[in-house]
């Protein structure tokens, strides 16, 4: 397949970033959240460049996801300040927040799908933020789109299962549908919380790997919870431990042993 693969500049409605915003994909300075009495997150700093891959780990309840929330603007924090891709998702209008979700992509653990739909369909939804009507079944699509979402499709390995109903694929094939949506929706930043948590161990590697790869290829950032420790030391570029709404660890994960890691899971079933 010869599709060309290329990734529009700028959406059109996108901020012109500055030269920083560029470079910076997610900024978060002092961020704390709270929900009524609890705090959920203690004042975190977080600079997370274009291209990053950043593996998100630590103990149920440390506040992995509610960080992914914030970032998606589904949370706003209860101080502190945070940019996503040059955007304030707390304080933008509804517009701005809508165009900036276009932006970004997201891979949950229930893979997010229309399990009627095939997985065709649900990759080229991806692509429904720039278009100005709804769409119903795949011929709807212009021709550009659907040969995008083709190649999109072969490249997370999924071309012979295009037209199968997402609800009869693999735990594996589906997240891997919810990859390539990102792909065709352009993302430059893509969140993915615990991808691979219903997944068995291959199924895991392979999922994370192929989200690696195209992220190196594409130069889209990624950030990504993950329990799994040595897949966390496997596919990411840098690795950030939250445990008690704090960052315990962040560093480059080359730097980083996996005993280090568990030491903040460990630590966690001692509180
Ligand atoms: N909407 C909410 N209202 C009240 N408390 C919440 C809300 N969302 C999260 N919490 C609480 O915040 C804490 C952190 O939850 P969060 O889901 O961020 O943890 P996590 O690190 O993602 O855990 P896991 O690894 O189990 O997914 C938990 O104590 C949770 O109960
Ligand atoms: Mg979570």
């Amino acid at each position: 397949m010869t599709v060309p693969l290329m990734r529009s500049p700028a959406k059109p409605g996108a901020p012109a970033p500055s030269a920083d915003a560029r470079r910076v994909s997610v900024a978060l300075h002092d961020v704390s959240m709270h929900f009524g009495e609890k705090t959920v997150l203690k004042g975190v700093e977080l600079e997370v460049v274009a291209g990053q891959f950043v593996a998100l780990v630590g103990p149920s309840g440390a506040g992995k996801s509610t960080l992914l929330r914030l970032i998606n603007g589904s949370h706003k924090p209860s101080s502190g300040s945070l940019a996503v891709l040059g955007v304030d998702p707390a304080t933008c209008g509804r517009g701005a927040l809508q165009r900036l979700r276009t932006r970004v992509g997201f891979v949950f653990q229930q893979f997010g799908l229309v399990g009627r739909l095939s997985a065709m369909e649900n990759v080229l939804m991806g692509a429904l933020g720039s278009l100005r009507l709804p769409r119903y079944g795949i011929a709807s699509y212009p021709r550009e789109l659907r040969e995008r979402a083709v190649a999109h499709l072969e490249r997370v390995g999924l071309l012979d299962q295009r037209y199968q109903r997402c609800d009869t694929l693999s735990g594996g094939q589906q997240q891997r549908v919810a990859i390539a949506r990102t792909l065709m929706q352009e993302a430059e930043l893509v969140l993915a919380d615990e991808p691979v948590a219903s997944l068995d161990p291959n199924a895991s590697v392979s999922v994370l790997q192929t989200l690696k790869k195209l992220s190196a290829e594409d130069g889209f950032t990624v950030i990504c919870s993950l329990h799994q420790v040595e897949l966390a030391m496997a596919v990411s570029d840098r690795v950030v431990a939250v445990r008690d709404g704090s960052f315990v660890l962040d560093a480059p994960t080359a730097d980083t042993a996996e005993a280090q890691i568990r030491a903040v899971y460990a630590q966690a079933e001692q509180d």
